[in-house]
């Protein structure tokens, strides 16, 4: 099927959604275990952005899980499809000139490989928002982690399933030590020159 698609020469590309925009587009991914404050640190920086007159959108659990992915369960097979398909969202939303921030598990090495490969290494920032597993379910925010030691999920990252730490993220934000303030101005200190057009 494939070597039937033949793309369509379109006269506005990237270059010119950028120029409109006023600012350049990539992916900021957001990877950590359930409960280390991806999702709080990202939506706190999509706010300082906003505030800069910068387009964004935010990818997670809520408005993809429960969308685009809602056929996809937790076993490793699903998680990589899960990633694969933000990765090509990801990459669509970029090519339309937006600063994308992603906040999931992303547990699997080989599988954020897949997105830098998919968006293009200089579109691809790493976070990697590292809050110690015990930290994490002490929190406890959603109840899930008292529900996985109860053996009433399977699957479940730190738990019973494995997450593969970063070895080299572009940026490590350990929240036991940072504020939120402070992992945005981390994060923002990072992008600056990588908005200038
Ligand atoms: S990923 O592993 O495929 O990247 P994703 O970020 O989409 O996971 O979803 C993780 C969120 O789903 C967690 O924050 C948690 O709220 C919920 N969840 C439900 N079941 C599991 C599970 N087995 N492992 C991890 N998270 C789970």
């Amino acid at each position: 099927m494939q070597e039937n698609i033949i793309p369509h020469q379109f006269s506005i590309n990237k270059e010119d959604r950028t120029a409109l925009k006023g600012h350049r587009s990539f992916l900021l991914w957001f990877t950590g275990l359930s409960g280390s404050g991806k999702s709080t640190i990202a939506n706190a920086v999509e706010k300082y952005l906003v505030d800069q007159g910068i387009h964004t959108y935010t990818l997670d659990g809520d408005n993809v899980r429960k969308g685009l992915n809602n056929n996809l369960t937790f076993s490793p097979e699903d998680r990589t499809e899960n990633i694969r398909r933000i990765a090509e969202v990801a990459n669509l939303m970029v090519d339309a000139g937006l600063v994308v921030l992603a906040a999931f598990v992303s547990p699997y090495k080989v599988d954020r490989e897949n997105i830098r490969n998919i968006v293009g290494a200089e579109s691809f920032v790493e976070i990697f928002v590292n809050t110690p597993l015990e930290e994490c379910e002490r929190r406890d925010v959603k109840g899930l982690y008292a529900k996985a030691r109860a053996g009433e999920i399977l699957n479940f990252t730190g738990i019973n399933a494995p997450y593969e730490a970063p070895e080299h993220p572009d940026i490590e934000i350990d929240t036991t030590q940072y504020t939120v303030e402070e992992a945005v101005s981390e994060i923002v200190k990072h992008i600056k020159t990588k908005l200038v057009k």
